[in-house]
């Protein structure tokens, strides 16, 4: 090797090394980390969709309140009414503090899950419950604030003929619309109470 060779390596080295640095100090080069300056992660943000009773709702009309927020769809055969009865449990573990938390269901069904059909699923849980749904743009755009992924997948065996992939994630958002917490599969109602009433207690 060459002591030219060795200096343009050498040369080549820095360079990389000044474009990463400066990649990862503007502002641009943060994509890899996923979070606000405050810390707290990407997860919410704005939304428009139909509550169960035909009314247009967006995140705006949930501020005051902490919301439970939950995607999946009515004809879930078991993972969705695990989870509906987990927040369940959790709220009515929090007695009179549960009027201040509003559990919301949003579908990533919106072919199937029309308002009167989420209507009708919400009071198998809970009085408190509120099923959203919307057009498929309106559904894609929550999901994508929540960071939830769903998909249709092909099921012979159900007679709907298909299914819902998604993921399976409570979230735990503030009075203002902010990120506080999430729940993943698993997680006991005693637990999750306990966070939401510490985050009441705090707020
Ligand atoms: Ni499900």
């Amino acid at each position: 090797m060459s002591r030219l060779t060795v200096f343009l390596i050498a040369l080549g080295g820095l360079v990389a090394i000044s474009a990463l640095t400066l990649f990862l100090t503007l502002p641009g080069g943060q994509a890899n980390y996923p979070e606000r300056a405050s810390g707290t992660p990407l997860i919410g943000g704005p939304f428009e969709l139909v509550a169960h009773d035909g009314q247009t709702v967006t995140d705006e009309t949930f501020r005051g309140n902490f919301t439970l927020i939950y995607f999946g769809f009515t004809y879930c055969p078991d993972v969705c009414p695990t989870e509906l009865q987990v927040m369940s449990g959790a709220l009515d573990l929090l007695g009179e503090d549960a009027e201040k938390v509003r559990p919301l269901l949003i579908t990533v069904d919106p072919e199937r899950d029309t308002a009167d059909i989420m209507a009708q699923y919400v009071a198998n849980f809970h009085p408190r419950l509120m099923g959203l749904t919307g057009t498929p743009e309106q559904i894609s755009t929550a999901a994508s604030a929540y960071r939830v992924y769903y998909e249709k997948v092909e099921d012979p065996e159900s007679n709907a003929a298909y299914t819902m992939d998604h993921s399976s994630v409570v979230y735990l958002m503030g009075p203002d619309g902010n990120f506080i917490a999430h729940f993943g599969p698993g997680t006991g109602p005693e637990k999750m109470a306990e966070r939401i009433q510490a985050a009441i207690n705090a707020n």
